[in-house]
């Protein structure tokens, strides 16, 4: 037998995603390090797009969620539940996160995906590539029947990427936002509603291992 590779032993860490100049590849330990920093560099103002609040306190503290969400999530992979978090990169430089989330996603092919930019890279239009790939990963690479999103109903960037790909509304929730309830939006984009308007939406995506990541999760 000859000695597994890196690949063999945990396939998330094959998969590339490549979409113009920015590509998502899996966390390693330094990548959660350098996003801990970036994180703790500012991802918002005073408005807190997140439904908990991990970029509230000290820049250390911040880069300390971070790390340990990301070494967490890295762990306790499962094909029953999983959560693949990329890191983004734009010309090699760090510039966020983009994950894609399932619970029993055998059966329901159904996904969730969330992210963050730097906020010296929002509003370039990347949030919206970075969509693009995590979208093209789960519909022509994993399968999928749709892909769900939320956001804080005055999350306007978020929103506007959501709309612009062609989500259906899909329901909301009135939440707890430290101490005010606010209204959560959440959307769904279906395979048909993917494949009916996407084509001439979205640029070339290049996939790389995810027939290693498959087999890993048992996807059929
Ligand atoms: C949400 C986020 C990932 C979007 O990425 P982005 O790169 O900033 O978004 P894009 O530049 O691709 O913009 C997409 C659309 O949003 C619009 N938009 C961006 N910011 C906006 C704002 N503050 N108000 C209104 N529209 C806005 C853009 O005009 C664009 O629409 P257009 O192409 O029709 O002009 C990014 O802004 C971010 O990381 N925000 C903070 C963290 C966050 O909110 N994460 C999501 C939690 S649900």
């Amino acid at each position: 037998m000859p000695t597994p590779s890196d690949v063999d032993i945990w396939p998330l860490l094959g998969v590339r995603i490549q979409v113009s100049d920015v590509e998502l590849a899996p966390i390693d330990d330094r990548t959660a390090l350098d996003l801990g920093r970036l994180a703790a560099g500012g991802i918002h103002g005073n408005f807190l797009p997140f439904s908990t609040p991990w970029t509230r306190g000290t820049e250390t503290e911040v880069a300390r969620n971070v790390y340990r969400y990301h070494s967490r999530l890295r762990h306790e992979l499962s094909p029953e539940r999983w959560s693949l978090e990329f890191a983004a990169r734009l010309d090699h430089t760090l510039i966020g996160v983009q994950s894609l989330t399932a619970e029993q996603y055998g059966t329901t092919r159904s996904a969730e995906s969330g992210s963050w930019l730097g906020q010296a890279w929002q509003g370039k239009g990347i949030g919206t590539l970075n969509r693009i790939a995590i979208l093209t990963l789960a519909f022509e690479g994993l399968g999928a029947h749709e892909v769900t999103t939320s956001a804080w109903a005055d999350n306007q960037a978020s929103n506007a990427v959501t709309r612009k790909l062609g989500y259906e509304p899909n329901g909301e929730e009135r939440l707890d936002r430290e101490g005010r309830v606010t209204v959560q939006k959440r959307f769904r984009l279906s395979r048909e509603m993917w494949e009916r308007r996407g084509a001439d939406l979205r640029p070339h995506v290049d996939l790389q291992g995810v027939e290693a990541l498959r087999r890993w999760l048992s996807i059929d």
